[in-house]
C-alpha cells in the first residue's frame, strides 16, 4: 500500500519531538474568551465533570482518531498495520444491530494515522473521524430498503458511516452551505462505488424546509445539527468573530428547534429521527430535545441506554441523563466527543 505510520512519515520528526511541536504550537492557540465562557457554563451545567473534559479538550496533543473501514474499498493489509500500531476493533459485538461490514478502529494512545487525499476514480480506504460520531449513526439504526435523509450532511462522515451499516432505499444528503455541499460531493465520490451512488441524492436545501417539501417521506432521519462545536471554538484564530459567535450562541438553539421540527414532519408515522451536536451546552441538546417532545404529541422519547451500555467501555457519559439521550463526556484515553445524541419516534401524522 505504500503507506507511512504516524511516526516520522509525514512529519520527518520523532513521535516525542512531534508531540512537543504539537503542544507548543497548540497550547497557543487556545482562545481564552471561550475558554472563560464554556468555564463559567460548564461548571454550572456539568459540576465536577466539566475539569477532566476542560483538560482534554484543550489538550489536542491527548486527542486521538479513529478510522471507519470503508467496506467498499478494502486494502487487504491495512488491518494488519492498524494491528501493529496498537488500534482495535471498536464497537463490541455486544450492539445487535451492528452489521458485520461496519468496521471501524480505535487505540487509547492518541495521535493520528494519515489520511489519504482525494484520488479522482479511486475510492478511500478509511475515513479518519472522532468515535462518538459514529453513536447517532448506530442509534439511528438504519435497515436496507428504508429512506433514508440526513439533513445536516457535511462534510459527510455520518452520511459514509450509515451507507457502511445498511443499503438505503432511498438516501437524500442535504447541506445547505454551498462549499461544505461541494465537499460533501467530494466526501460521497470518494467513499461510495457508482451503482449505490445513483441512490444517492444531493440537495443544498435549507433543512427547515425540508419537511414542507417533503411530508411523511423518510423512514429515518438524521438531525446532525449545526452547533456551538466546542472543541474547535476553544482553538478560534480570530478572538472578535470568537466573541460574535458566542453571543450569537442563543440563536443556535432556535435554528436547531426549526431543523427538528422540519425532520419531523418529513417522517413517516412510525419512523425515528436521532438528533446530535458535538457540543455540551445543555441549552443546544436537552433542552431542545424537552422543547420538541413538550411541543409535538405525535413524538415519543425512544430509549437508547442500551446502547450506552453497550458502548460503555468505549465512552465515558454523562450520569443522570433520560433514557432516550447520552451526552459522550471526554476524557483522558477515552477523548471522544463531545457528541450528545437523542432519538425520538414519530407515532401518528398528527
Ligand atoms: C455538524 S455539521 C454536520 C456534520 C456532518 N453530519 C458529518 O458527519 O460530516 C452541521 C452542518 O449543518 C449545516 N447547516 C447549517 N444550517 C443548515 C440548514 N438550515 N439546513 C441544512 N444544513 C445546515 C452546516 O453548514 C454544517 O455543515
Amino acid at each position: 500500500m505504500g503507506r507511512e505510520g504516524p511516526g516520522t512519515g509525514e512529519t520527518g520528526l520523532e513521535p516525542g519531538q512531534l508531540e512537543k511541536k504539537t503542544r507548543g504550537k497548540l497550547q497557543k492557540q487556545i482562545c481564552q474568551v471561550v475558554l472563560d465562557h464554556f468555564e463559567q457554563q460548564y461548571t454550572a451545567e456539568l459540576g465536577d465533570a466539566w475539569s477532566g473534559v476542560r483538560d482534554v479538550l484543550t489538550s489536542p496533543w491527548c486527542w486521538q482518531h479513529a478510522l471507519l473501514l470503508n467496506r467498499f474499498s478494502q486494502s487487504p493489509g491495512l488491518e494488519s498495520i492498524l494491528a501493529e500500531q496498537g488500534y482495535r476493533p471498536a464497537f463490541p459485538a455486544a450492539l445487535p444491530y451492528l452489521p458485520a461490514a461496519f468496521r471501524c478502529y480505535t487505540r487509547t494512545a492518541p495521535g493520528r494515522f494519515p489520511a489519504q487525499k482525494h484520488r479522482p476514480g479511486r475510492l478511500k480506504e478509511y475515513y479518519l473521524l472522532n468515535a462518538a460520531s459514529l453513536l447517532p449513526v448506530l442509534a439511528l439504526e438504519v435497515q436496507d430498503g428504508e429512506d433514508v435523509l440526513d439533513l445536516c450532511a457535511a462534510p459527510g462522515g455520518k452520511s459514509v458511516a450509515i451507507l457502511q451499516c445498511a443499503c438505503p432505499g432511498r438516501f437524500h444528503c442535504n447541506e445547505y452551505d454551498d462549499l461544505r455541499s461541494r465537499w460533501l460531493e467530494q466526501t460521497i465520490e470518494s467513499f461510495i462505488p457508482d451503482p449505490l451512488i445513483n441512490l444517492i441524492r444531493v440537495s443544498k436545501l435549507d433543512g427547515r424546509q425540508i419537511g414542507d417539501l417533503q411530508p411523511e417521506f423518510y423512514d429515518k432521519v438524521l438531525v446532525d445539527a449545526p452547533c456551538s462545536n466546542d472543541r474547535s471554538w476553544l482553538f478560534s484564530a480570530d478572538p472578535q468573530q470568537a466573541v460574535l459567535r458566542l453571543l450569537q450562541r442563543k440563536e443556535l438553539s432556535s435554528l436547531q428547534l426549526q431543523l427538528l421540527r422540519s425532520a419531523v414532519k418529513a417522517l413517516r408515522p412510525g419512523g425515528s429521527l436521532v438528533y446530535s451536536t458535538c457540543t455540551l451546552s445543555k441549552a443546544e441538546n436537552s433542552d431542545v430535545i424537552d422543547l420538541i417532545l413538550n411541543s409535538c404529541r405525535n413524538v415519543m422519547p425512544v430509549d437508547i441506554s442500551g446502547m450506552a451500555r453497550g458502548v460503555s467501555q468505549q465512552f465515558s457519559f454523562l450520569s443522570g441523563t433520560q433514557q432516550h439521550e447520552l451526552l459522550v463526556l471526554p476524557e483522558k484515553g477515552r477523548a471522544w466527543g463531545p457528541m450528545y445524541v437523542a432519538k425520538l419516534k414519530k407515532v401518528s401524522s398528527t
